[in-house]
């Protein structure tokens, strides 16, 4: 409704226009209040203001009623508020299944984007419209904070940790994309656009750009020029476990206690092999801290995650 003001962004997303329905709320509300107060203030002053010399104020004995009404009213409105917010916020932070991945890495001062085909872009995203897009975000250096005001969503991104951000656009068309964390000199220079476009010409786009391989495939890559593939294999004398099929599983520590192999669990695994060890295997791995990349870690994960058992009985 306000797409016509200049300094309010399209409503481009699914969630865009719940967000602003809660936003003008929130809004309404403590203008609303903002107002009664300042004329009641007003009005109070001058009802009640000193007429005379020799006047003495009624002593004032107490309400329930009225204590009853403060407390009440605005413990209903800030639950609202609350609920809302929360309901919102978990739609925002749960991805639908069936998303489509596509990974982003923030550096000093772009935005590297990989589609899981390949395509690698920089200061730009081009997404399909009517479907549901969930980002796997990392940085290379400082805090980045990844924004699409179109889309309302934004998500900082910090070293050393994976973030996830999830849309579906409503809208084709061009929306900016900006950083929103203070991250250097040239930090107000970091942002490009989004391009959202109708499902085939996302299509079209994809294999319009020159890809040489796919995120999987580049993984494959990796996986063999680090050497991954002499100790994590799936027969019984490998000194590491085997991945196939275990991605997004639970998997049994030797300290006991259980996590899931997710994206972080993987990277860490990677950087810092020792601070999680699988049950019934030994220390031995090497740390790749320096010697791969944010992109090339987001490359590997997308390998492991395609992994599937070969046969029955080999993991
Ligand atoms: Cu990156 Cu500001």
């Amino acid at each position: 409704m306000w797409s016509g003001f200049p300094l309010f962004p399209e409503t481009a997303s699914t969630v865009a226009g719940r967000i602003d329905n809660l936003y003008f709320f929130l809004v309404s509300v403590t203008a609303f209040f903002t107002l009664l107060i300042f004329l009641l203030v007003f009005i109070f002053a001058l009802k009640y203001r000193r007429k005379s010399e020799t006047e003495r104020p009624r002593p004032i004995t107490g309400s329930f009623f009225l204590e009853f009404i403060w407390i009440g009213v605005p413990l209903v409105i800030t639950l609202i508020m609350f609920t809302w917010g929360a309901v919102l916020y978990f739609d925002l932070a749960r991805p639908p299944k069936g998303a489509l991945d596509i990974y982003v890495v923030g550096k000093q001062w772009m935005w590297k984007v990989q589609h899981p085909t390949g395509q690698r872009e920089i200061n730009e995203l081009h997404i399909p419209i009517n479907r549901p897009v969930r980002l796997t975000m990392a940085t290379e250096d400082v805090i980045h904070s990844f924004y699409i005001p179109a889309f309302r969503i934004k998500k900082d991104v910090e070293p050393g940790k994976y973030s996830t951000l999830w849309f579906e656009a409503t809208q084709t068309g061009e929306f900016h994309l900006f950083c929103a964390e203070y991250c250097g000199t040239r930090h107000s220079l970091m942002g490009g656009k989004v391009v959202a476009l109708e499902p085939k010409q996302y299509q079209a786009w994809l294999s319009g750009g020159a890809a040489d391989e796919t995120l999987e495939e580049a993984g494959a890559r990796l996986f063999q020029q680090l050497g991954c593939v002499t100790c994590h294999r799936a027969d019984s004398g490998a000194r590491g476990p085997a991945l196939e099929g275990k991605f997004g599983k639970p998997v049994l520590l030797s300290s006991g206690e259980t996590v899931i192999f997710d994206e972080a669990y993987t990277r860490e695994s990677i950087l810092n092999p020792r601070s999680k060890i699988v049950a019934g295997y030994p220390t031995v791995m090497p740390t790749f801290q320096g010697q791969i990349s944010e992109e090339g870690l987001l490359q590997l994960i997308a390998f492991i995650k395609s992994l599937t058992p070969r046969q029955e009985g080999n993991q």
